[in-house]
């Protein structure tokens, strides 16, 4: 197993900044996902660690390997960076069976006899494959080739586990099954994965850290509680989970207290920030219904504009200050309008884009 480097790293194409000046670092063992939207630069990222495709500047290590320096011109080939890759629309070899898959894997690297069949066994009972070892993959449910795919990958020991969007193309269900199987797998491996999604969701379940890319850059590296709870932009704040983003002007007061004023003049108290234009991002289930017990401030009558049931809770639109605010909770209201309250605590404040 090993950790992983990533210094200064850019791609260009030719106009087209793909990669600007990133940098992190992976902890032996880690779960790290790459998550931002489309095209923000995290399948160029892992071609770089890859080997695929050969950066325009920076570093990156694995280990005290140097893979690839943009300065002295050091690039290692994929072939000899031992790393597990997984893609999207990875392919079986549809006329091997599934232990014939794996044992194709093991003959390119040279690995064969008693050690490839005892490789094959322990991979397939790892992804509980075992009892499909002499199936076709055509014989298989798309969650299955999934499981035998990444087992492909496992079976000879990389020292990195590279995958892009691996779940992607299964549905929504099966989905979810296969990104709780694969974080305990990960655990039970320990080994140093670098994920790729656009799916908050499933990036908060599975790591251990994110980092959210945005448009080449990092926008963030955290937790996924840390990502979750302290956004370090509105971007951040928005793409990860829903935000409600609110324009406001703050006013510092004396005594180190912070109001923002909504454009039809409603006051409220926020945590001190920059004075002047400011975006304030408040999540849909942080907010507050009904009385509740808290402080007095930031109490406001909402009209209900529009509600929606999503089964175990309820969405609705309210409208407060000429604002459209997402409310999710378990409460059930009927009424025209609700008294809501916004908790100080809860409210970012970020300097307005
Ligand atoms: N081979 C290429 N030639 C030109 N532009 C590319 C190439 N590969 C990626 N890009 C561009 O680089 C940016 C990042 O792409 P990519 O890393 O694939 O994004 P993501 O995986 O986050 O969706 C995009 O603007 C994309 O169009
Ligand atoms: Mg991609």
């Amino acid at each position: 197993m090993a950790s992983v480097a990533v210094a200064n790293l850019s791609r260009h194409f030719g106009r087209v900044v793909a990669l600007d000046d990133i940098s992190f670092s992976v902890a032996d063992g880690e779960f790290l996902t790459l998550l931002g939207p489309s095209g923000c630069g995290k399948s160029t990222t892992l071609a770089a660690l890859a080997g695929l495709d050969r950066p325009t500047k920076g570093t990156i290590r694995i280990g005290d390997r140097i893979l690839f320096d943009g300065a002295s011109g050091v690039f290692v080939d994929a072939q000899f960076r031992n790393l597990g890759l997984m893609f999207q629309s990875y392919a079986l070899w549809p006329h091997m069976t599934v232990a014939q898959n794996l044992d194709f894997t093991l003959e390119l690297r040279r690995i064969r006899g008693a050690e490839a069949k005892r490789r094959i066994d322990e991979t397939l009972s790892l992804v509980d494959m075992i009892d499909f070892a002499d199936r076709y993959p055509g014989e298989l449910s798309g969650g299955q080739q999934q499981r035998v795919a990444l087992a492909r990958t496992l079976v000879y020991q990389p020292e990195i586990l590279l995958l892009d969007e691996p779940l992607s193309n299964l549905d929504a269900k099966l989905r979810d099954r296969a990104r709780i199987w694969l974080g305990e797998l990960q655990k039970r491996t320990g080994v140093t994965t670098v994920y790729v999604t656009h799916d908050q969701a499933e990036a908060l379940a599975l790591s251990d850290r994110i980092i959210v890319m945005n448009k080449g850059r990092i926008a963030q590296i955290g937790t996924p509680t840390e990502i979750y709870e302290t956004p370090s932009d509105v971007f951040v704040a928005d793409f990860v989970g829903a935000s409600n983003l609110i324009d406001a002007e703050l006013a510092l007061q004396p005594g180190g207290q912070a109001t923002a004023r909504l454009p039809n003049g409603e006051i409220l108290r926020v945590n001190p920030g920059p004075s002047g234009p400011v975006t304030l991002a408040i999540r849909p289930e942080k907010i507050v219904i009904g009385e509740d017990g808290g402080p007095p401030d930031n109490r406001v009558v909402a009209k209900v504009l529009a509600k929606s049931y999503l089964g175990a809770r309820n969405l609705y639109v309210i409208g407060i200050g000429g604002q459209r605010l997402r409310v999710e909770t378990n409460a059930g209201i009927d009424a025209t309008e609700m008294p809501i309250r916004l908790p100080m605590e809860s409210i970012r404040v970020y300097p307005r884009a």
